[in-house]
């Protein structure tokens, strides 16, 4: 046996032989689950007051963990905690050091399970992960209002089928990713009453002999409804086992990722020179190795390209928990680099977004030329025949032939005489030329959310009013 399989873990009870190193390495999890340590701490603290109150720690005992735990939570935020791969994983890590340190922390895991020790790690980790990219999306969207608003006069065209289609307003284009994440937001709230419920209590898979006061350790880890209420688990098969919860995070995180990603896309277009409606500052973008003239987007091409982990890591998690016998397998330990992964990513991409947005500048004269072409009001048109009591099929037909008819003679359309207009439809007047002005056109689109020009202003009140109302995190005030 080489040297790598020497047994190096010391283990006790009904194992007295140590698995062989490579056994370690294979199924170790401290070198990405440390990252619950202060969820674990947190627990393990209000799982001791618990037992104290149950008699089974004495004043003394409980009070010994508790410092311990204090200094051992300081330590590792501090990163002078040592952490002993032999130990496998972050809780036995923390454990044996408490006990180490206090012959008390041999009775901490009483009425207590590594399954629901990890669960409720996990879901009190995952609920300042939300917390964070709440914040994180708040950011993104102050940043698309603030650059919405300081361009709020420039027209662009809108694209159906990347096709130019209609003018829209820059701003009711950057809007439309306020709504995304606004609604990327919500479910982040929505997945969130989920999450905070309290797993501790289940035990391995069946709960304990020892009568455990579950609402009082929801209590002390703030797992509690709107009326401040404990929650705790229900099942605790269930408790131990599911992971949907984190699935619905890598959701959620994907939904955002895919959202970012379709706004990468659009300022990339918009950065090209066949667009060159956008400048990004220098500090967002890098050149070419080889060619002196290339000023790339990479931030943006990143963005977009890190959205295929993402919805990797879901597929990850939902393939992983396929199939699973009920209730707590080893697989389960596969669920966290996943979710840490995902939180990581995201929460980058949004605060690299949150940036960038603010280092934008819009090259007005290439948007203005760019939204100019009559072409773009030629539905316009044909609004105005159905005022005039045209079908709209007859109106769309009439318009599609005076497109035609300007194509074939290389004019505009608003470049035809009134004449030409009125062969096709006699009905047209000399006030169809204030149809192509475009200020005027934008001023015609009054309805709700149709980004004409006082919608844009009633949106712009809307969105400063309701990010101005956001607390910190996902409480709205
Ligand atoms: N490190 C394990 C995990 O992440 C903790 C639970 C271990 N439980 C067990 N029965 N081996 O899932």
């Amino acid at each position: 046996m080489g040297k790598s399989m020497q047994n190096v873990v010391s283990r006790s009870g009904r194992f007295s032989e140590g698995p062989a190193q490579i056994v370690a390495e294979f199924t170790e999890s401290i070198s990405f689950d440390y990252q619950l340590a202060q969820a674990d701490i947190a627990g393990s603290k209000a799982h001791a007051e618990m037992i104290h109150s149950l008699g089974i720690l004495s004043e003394e005992e409980n009070r010994a963990i508790q410092t311990n735990l204090d200094v051992i939570a300081r330590e590792i935020a501090e990163g002078t905690f040592v952490w002993r791969p032999e130990h496998e994983d972050v809780h036995m890590n923390i454990e044996s050091e408490l006990t180490r340190r206090t012959p008390a922390g041999a009775k901490l895991h009483t009425g207590r399970s590594r399954n629901d020790q990890v669960a409720v790690s996990m879901r009190l980790w995952q609920r300042g992960a939300m917390q964070s990219l709440g914040e994180s999306l708040l950011k993104v969207q102050k940043s698309l209002l603030a650059l919405a608003q300081a361009h709020s006069e420039v027209i662009i065209p809108g694209y159906t089928h990347l096709q130019r289609a209609q003018p829209v307003y820059f701003a009711h284009h950057l809007m439309a990713y306020m709504e995304m994440f606004d609604r990327d937001y919500e479910r982040l709230g929505d997945a969130y009453k989920r999450v905070n419920v309290c797993p501790l209590g289940a035990g391995a898979l069946a709960g304990s002999t020892l009568p455990l006061d579950r609402e009082k350790v929801a209590l002390l880890l703030g797992f509690v409804d709107a009326q401040g209420r404990p929650r705790v688990s229900r099942n605790s098969m269930d408790a131990v086992s599911d992971r949907d919860f984190m699935v619905e995070l890598c959701g959620i995180c994907s939904l955002i990722a895919v959202h970012l990603s379709r706004l990468s896309e659009d300022f990339i277009l918009w950065s090209s020179s066949e667009f060159d409606f956008i400048r990004v500052s220098d500090a967002f973008t890098t050149g070419s190795s080889l060619m002196p003239q290339k000023k790339n987007l990479d931030v943006a091409e990143l963005s977009r390209g890190k959205t295929g982990r993402v919805v990797g890591n879901l597929m990850a998690l939902l393939t992983l928990l396929k199939g699973l016998p009920m209730t707590y397998n080893r697989d389960l330990q596969e669920d966290k680099e996943r979710l840490f992964d995902t939180f990581k990513t995201v929460c980058l991409t949004l605060e690299i977004w949150a940036a960038m947005l603010r280092e934008v500048t819009l090259k007005k004269e290439r948007c203005r030329q760019a939204a100019s072409d009559p072409a773009l009001l030629a539905t316009d048109l044909v609004d105005y025949l159905v005022r005039k009591g045209v079908a709209f099929r007859l109106g769309h037909h009439a318009v599609g032939e005076l497109v035609a008819i300007a194509e074939k003679k290389g004019v505009l359309l608003n470049e035809l005489s009134l004449e030409e207009f009125r062969q096709v439809n006699p009905l047209f007047e000399a006030d169809i030329l204030e149809t192509f002005r475009l200020e005027k056109a934008m001023s015609k689109k009054t309805c709700v959310g149709s980004g004409g020009t006082q919608p844009i202003n009633t949106e712009f009140a809307h969105w400063q009013e309701r990010l101005g109302a956001y607390s910190i995190g996902l409480k709205k005030s």
